[in-house]
């Protein structure tokens, strides 16, 4: 998929499977702003951030000082994003226009206590996946959160993308939308590695 202006039109019908999963990525969102200790600032990290419709609503609610970094490629989404974010008042939100799959575009922003994977597994390839899996425990601040999503598009890689997970360290919270057309999985860096690994300077690459 390259046309994310229709894939983005997805969201706006409330049947959608796209919708329903943006319903479980909030939800999501908003359990782990609830469990970050209390008293210190969330950071927040959105790479492929689309125009921030899942973060930016859930940071407005309030509850916690946040500041949060959305990259996004594409500037018309990252304008979408930034008027967002204002209309919602989020201050503290930086929007980046950039290629998030090299870890320099948003290093300054690490490690974080939430970060966003949505949209990205199905996009690129599998060694890509396993690569930004395992660079995960590298951009988390213990206890930190990860939220990702992958479709059922084949070949299905969600039980695997679930098991990279703990590999590299992190603990499952949940995995929503197994036999649906959806994925959505949380894990958390419950203690930090004792040496995790140097980012690589890449992640990934969108496939055309
Ligand atoms: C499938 S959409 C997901 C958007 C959002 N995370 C969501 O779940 O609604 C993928 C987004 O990634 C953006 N994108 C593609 N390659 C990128 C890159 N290398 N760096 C930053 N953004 C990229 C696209 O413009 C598009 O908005």
């Amino acid at each position: 998929v390259t046309d994310w202006l229709r894939w983005h039109a997805a969201y706006d019908d409330p049947g959608s499977s796209l919708a329903r999963r943006l319903g479980v990525v909030r939800g999501r969102i908003r359990e782990a702003l609830a469990s970050a200790p209390g008293g210190a600032t969330v950071r927040v990290l959105s790479p492929c951030a689309g125009d921030g419709r899942d973060v930016l609503p859930e940071l407005a609610r309030g509850g916690h000082a946040a500041t949060a970094m959305l990259v996004e490629m594409d500037r018309t989404r990252a304008v979408g994003a930034a008027d967002r974010a204002r209309r919602l008042g989020v201050d503290g939100t930086l929007v980046v226009v950039g290629d998030a799959g090299r870890t320099s575009t948003f290093s300054q922003a690490l490690p974080v206590d939430l970060l966003l994977l949505c949209g990205i597994f199905a996009n690129v390839s599998e060694d890509d996946i396993r690569t930004t899996v395992g660079a995960v425990p590298g951009m988390l601040r213990s206890p930190g959160t990860v939220i990702w999503t992958r479709g059922d598009s084949a070949p299905d890689l969600r039980p695997s993308v679930r098991r990279w997970f703990v590999a590299a360290g992190l603990e499952e919270v949940g995995f929503d939308g197994g036999t649906g057309p959806f994925g959505v999985g949380v894990a958390r860096l419950v203690s930090p590695l004792d040496a995790a690994p140097p980012l690589p300077e890449r992640l990934f690459t969108f496939r055309r």
